[in-house]
């Protein structure tokens, strides 16, 4: 059974192929490597053994989406990864993400509505939930009004696969993710953040590394145990794992309604400094950091209910903090050596 894979070659796209390769999936990867390299293709193959197959362009594209339907008339799902995902970002150039985002999620919508493909997974995220009054976050948690252009991308996307599945025939499943960090235990693919990262993970092992002088850490007068952040750290093999699980949701016509949506996360929140003492725990590296003020746009704490994704998937994340910082020790050391 083939699966497009869109933006495959990105840090999630990337888990999730190794993942489907394993359950004999036949992958297919568009992506206009944007903010990801061509090496990947042949370093998911040296996890697998089998290259996955690979066309390099933008999914705004219409013209090339879709001739690429066309042209690969049996794919059987589409797991759709391809935006861009910085928030900071997103506050400088909207309309950029704004067309990225939504145009490219349209036109793989049109593909597959014109050679009835009728299985989609969407890559959301728990930003949906701003600040949830309520913790743990829910499915059913309201939706808040975005803070940022990329999480207003992803709660519109939500909405247009919404609105498409009523009419055509079209079956989705929403996954939002929390904090996915870690990489893969083989360290041949991981997090590969452009430039400066955003994310606290991949600053973490670069200041170790010795890329950056100290990490920032934004804010320490939280309303929270040590008064830094709390958010619901999930290993990205786990997340990679529940893909497959909805792919075969989906295919396997198990579904119960037209949309579904399912929280991941490990269902518990860490702070900061917690991640920080993981870290030097794990890797064994004493971190430089020092307090900063807090980072606009930032919410205080948020973790997952994972009953529903538990249930319903069986699917249940299986790696705890401690493996999550070391498996991106292992790889931020991988990338020292390629250099
Ligand atoms: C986590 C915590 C920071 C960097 C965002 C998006 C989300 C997803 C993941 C794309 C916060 C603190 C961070 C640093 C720090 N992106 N931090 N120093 O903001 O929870 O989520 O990234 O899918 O959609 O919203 O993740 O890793 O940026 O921050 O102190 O150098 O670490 O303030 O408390 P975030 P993050």
């Amino acid at each position: 059974m083939k699966i497009l894979v869109t933006g495959g070659t990105g840090y999630i796209g990337s888990h999730t192929v190794v993942e489907l390769q394993a359950r004999g999936f036949e992958v297919i990867i568009v992506d206009d490597l944007s903010n990801s390299s061509i090496d990947v293709l042949d370093n998911i193959a040296k996890i697998s053994g089998k290259k996955p197959l690979f066309e390099k362009f933008n999914l705004t594209d219409s013209e090339k989406t879709e001739a690429f339907f066309k042209l690969h008339n049996d794919i059987r799902a589409v797991i759709h990864f391809a935006a861009f995902k910085a928030v900071g970002e997103s506050v400088e150039i909207p309309l950029m993400y704004y067309r990225n985002n939504l145009v490219s999620l349209i036109n793989v919508l049109q593909g597959m509505i014109d050679n009835n493909i009728r299985d989609i997974v969407f890559s959301s995220s728990c930003t949906v939930y701003g600040q949830p009054d309520q913790l743990p976050a829910r499915e059913d948690t309201p939706v808040q009004k975005a803070v940022s252009p990329y999480g207003n991308t992803k709660q519109i996307c939500e909405e247009i696969i919404t609105d498409t599945s009523i009419t055509a025939n079209v079956r989705s499943i929403l996954l939002r993710y929390f904090n996915p960090i870690g990489a893969h235990e083989t360290a041949f693919i991981g997090e590969l953040p452009l430039g400066v990262p955003n994310c606290l993970m991949p600053y973490i092992t670069q200041t170790a590394i010795g890329k950056r002088p100290f990490l920032r850490v934004w804010g320490s007068d939280y309303e929270t145990p040590d008064g830094t952040a709390v958010r619901d750290y999930i290993h990205v093999v786990d997340l990679a794992k529940a893909h497959v699980i909805a792919v075969e949701r989906l295919t396997g016509g198990k579904g119960k309604k037209n949309v579904e949506v399912f929280n991941l996360g490990t269902g518990n929140g860490f702070s900061v400094l917690e991640v920080i003492k993981s870290f030097e725990r794990t890797s064994g590296v004493k971190l430089n950091y020092e307090i900063k003020e807090r980072r606009p746009g930032d919410i205080v704490k948020v973790w997952a209910d994972t009953e529903f994704a538990n249930k319903e998937l069986g699917w249940k994340a299986e790696n705890d903090l401690d493996s999550m910082t070391r498996s991106a020790w292992k790889w931020e050391q991988a990338l020292a050596k390629k250099k």
